[in-house]
């Protein structure tokens, strides 16, 4: 019996205490939390500004001082086909910004996804000509960039052309289409500069752990600076997961990019934390075959579909704090960190690498209520560590 109320004893002791600790966590917006080191943004779905999700625009409003438009300033919605350019979406994404005085950034001119194929292929399937290729790029960007002079303050001008080795991919797009990836990216940076002198002009890239290609994006920061081309800032996308990259890594990079003279930012944060994808970042969709969704294999990949257990909430939580705190120690190297996504139900994560899953990769849930790992991260700057 002594030893059943000793137990008890113990079980209340630690939730109390636990309990009390998470009380004496503030809650501090993120912007403001962090106002003293770098901006805090968040990607924002189209839905939120079309469909005026009031409580979704109150909590941007409230945490953040950033916008990225997840889909909107991409080339499939501005310019869907050949004979048409539709500038609405991205107008209703800047004034939403301007309403609700946010910074709002382009996200982006040259990528080789969500970008329709007749920038590189004819009618009947066969590839245009590199003049041709050279030209749709050079129209797309001048139109695109001409269009939103003034209304974003930069621009993720050309993201994801360098391959995990270091050199530059050639699977996609203006990767596989053109054949000097060096001429096109200066025409994309510089065609940007003349198009709008005073937007900042971002290269963005993923799995800025791996130094091999850490490596090429150097190529490109000193390539550009070497012929007198403006890049301003390098965003590390930032799809991480609960068991990598290592801090190490993290911290080599920006200390690398910094090194080159130009702005570092954390541009697409989210955490992984779902079998399989929490240990590395899967990309292409060999994930999706059909019968990876059975239920045999989705009681491993979604194991969370109704909610997550108290123990996993917490390892989320610290992971972000031990990110977050990575992020903070090098704030002076550091311009912006943005979010990709409001909260855990409109992320892209719920869908990539497996589709149909229930993912919990953002500091707020499904509700729009903070999480736990929302408050260990706004009071990262207050607690000494
Ligand atoms: O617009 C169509 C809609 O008409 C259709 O009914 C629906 C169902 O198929 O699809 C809609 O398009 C989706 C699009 O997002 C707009 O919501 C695409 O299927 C979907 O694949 C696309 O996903 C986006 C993804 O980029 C595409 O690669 C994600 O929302 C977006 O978060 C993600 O963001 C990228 C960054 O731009 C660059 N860095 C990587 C990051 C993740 O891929």
């Amino acid at each position: 019996m002594k030893k059943k109320i000793a137990l008890f004893l113990t079980g209340a002791l630690f939730c109390g205490a636990e309990c009390l600790a998470q009380k004496a966590l503030k809650d501090i917006p993120l912007k403001d939390a962090f106002a003293k080191d770098f901006n805090v943004g968040v990607a924002v779905a189209q839905s939120i500004i079309s469909r005026n999700e009031t409580e979704s625009i109150k909590l941007i409003c409230e945490q953040f001082n950033a916008v990225s438009p997840e889909s909107v300033l991409k080339p499939e919605y501005i310019h869907p086909t050949p004979d048409r350019w539709n500038f609405q979406p991205g107008d209703a994404y800047c004034k939403f910004a301007a309403d609700h005085g946010l910074k709002a950034l382009g996200h982006t001119l040259m990528w080789h996804n969500q970008t329709p194929d007749f920038f590189w292929l004819n009618a009947d399937g066969s590839v245009k000509s590199q003049e041709q290729i050279k030209a749709n790029l050079v129209e797309y960007i001048e139109k695109t960039v001409t269009h939103f002079a003034g209304k974003v303050y930069a621009w993720d001008v050309v993201n994801e052309v360098v391959s995990e080795e270091g050199g530059y991919r050639n699977d996609k797009g203006w990767e596989k289409y053109y054949k000097d990836l060096d001429e096109l990216v200066c025409l994309a940076f510089s065609t940007a500069q003349r198009c709008d002198p005073n937007a900042e002009l971002y290269y963005n890239e993923y799995n800025m752990w791996r130094q091999s290609k850490v490596d090429g994006v150097v190529h490109i920061v000193k390539m550009l600076k070497e012929k007198g081309i403006r890049i301003d800032g390098v965003g590390i996308q930032a799809h991480w997961g609960l068991n990598y990259p290592s801090v190490k890594d993290i911290e080599t990079t920006i200390d690398r990019l910094y090194d080159l003279g130009v702005k570092v930012m954390i541009t697409e944060l989210d955490i992984d934390m779902l079998p399989f994808s929490k240990e590395g970042q899967m990309t292409g969709k060999a994930m999706y075959d059909p019968a990876l969704q059975r239920e045999e294999f989705m009681r491993y990949l979604n194991p969370y579909a109704q909610g997550v257990p108290e123990e996993v909430e917490q390892q989320i939580a610290d992971r972000y704090e031990e990110i977050m705190r990575t992020i903070y120690n090098k704030r002076d190297k550091i311009s912006r960190v943005t979010f990709w996504g409001l909260h855990d139900g409109v992320s892209w994560k719920n869908d990539y690498p497996i589709p149909n899953r229930t993912n919990y990769p953002l500091l707020f849930d499904r509700k729009l209520q903070k999480k736990k790992a929302y408050y260990q991260v706004v009071n990262i700057p207050s607690k000494k560590k």
